[in-house]
């Protein structure tokens, strides 16, 4: 279903690119494909796939010639969902609108197919990816591995994991969303970035936007965790008071929380005036990140 603000026709893009980039030739063992491809194509927003292409425009280049960078992180995404959907982290049965990966294939196979989407996002990168400047590849790889791992990604989840349960004070809770959430978010909009060849300055206005974004993202998913609905999100609400997770809405309530991202999304589009470029469309993605019901 279209969303206000969201560039479909580059959702779209990336839904063919990733059949294409993601190996069909190589089926065996048949059920690992058919795990990673159960969650990789069952929907999603494919919102980090198209912010990196959307800023790559910004800097003018052609969204195309960034798409195996795109896809790859939308394995990595995918792959960090599969996880933390199982028994060991978040436990939850349903996601994009399917059962999750461990509730069909098992645990076994669900921890394989992460990691496998892992490693498939570096493949697609050394691949596929192209760059005037060979060593832009380098520095792709620098940053999306940077950004998934314990400095990242990682790192959040793990806090939020401890975190479950107690009562957390705002420099956690914000550690723990920039992390486990905004890392990939940022990588996204810096990758887009360096292919395009911005130069120095504009990356660090471009960080600081994605930064912002990132945050006001994990907001708007707890409070969405809090007055969503199953049929929109794809995913149970709810499963974070349950488990007594550490959200902005459990710390603050939700007309707070709201107040939050909306100041998030004010400074992120607020810092693209820093930069001489037309960056209505990250504006607008800006706009979808707190107005999005899925
Ligand atoms: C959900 O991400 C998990 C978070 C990091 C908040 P999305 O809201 O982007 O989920 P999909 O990709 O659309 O399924
Ligand atoms: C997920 O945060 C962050 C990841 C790294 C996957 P959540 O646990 O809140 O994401 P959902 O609500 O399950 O999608
Ligand atoms: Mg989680
Ligand atoms: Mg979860
Ligand atoms: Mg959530």
């Amino acid at each position: 279903m279209a969303q206000p603000n969201y560039p479909d026709d580059k959702r779209l893009a990336v839904e063919k690119a990733l059949k294409e980039f993601f190996p069909s030739r190589k089926n065996y063992p048949e059920l690992i494909y058919k795990a990673m491809r159960h969650s990789l194509f069952s929907g999603g927003k494919r919102f980090r796939p198209v912010l990196m292409l959307t800023t790559a425009e910004v800097f003018e280049k052609k969204p195309i010639d960034v798409m195996p960078a795109a896809c790859a992180i939308e394995c990595v995404h995918t792959y960090s969902l599969i996880h933390d959907d199982l028994p060991a982290i978040d436990d939850d049965e349903v996601r994009r609108g399917n059962p999750t990966c461990h509730i069909l294939f098992g645990e076994d196979m669900a921890i394989l197919a992460g990691d496998a989407l892992f490693s498939e996002a570096f493949y697609m990168i050394a691949k596929y990816q192209t760059s005037d400047k060979p060593k832009n590849i380098i520095r792709v790889i620098e940053e999306l591995s940077d950004a998934s791992g314990p400095r990242g990604m990682v790192g959040g989840q793990v806090l939020d994991i401890l975190s479950t349960g107690k009562k957390v004070d705002l420099n956690t809770l914000t550690y723990i969303h920039s992390h486990k959430t905004g890392e990939l978010i940022r990588a996204s909009c810096r990758i887009g970035a360096i292919l395009a060849g911005a130069s120095e300055d504009e990356l660090n206005v471009i960080s600081n936007y994605a930064e912002n974004l990132g945050l006001a993202f994990q907001v708007t998913d707890d409070i969405l965790d809090v007055i969503g609905h199953v049929a929109l999100l794809g995913k149970e609400p709810g499963g974070d008071e349950r488990k007594d997770k550490a959200t902005f809405p459990n710390l603050f309530g939700l007309d707070n929380s709201k107040k939050i991202a909306k100041e998030a999304i004010d400074n992120a589009k607020n810092v693209l005036d820093n930069i001489n470029r037309d960056t209505k469309s990250l504006v607008n993605l800006a706009d979808f990140v707190c107005e999005r019901n899925k």
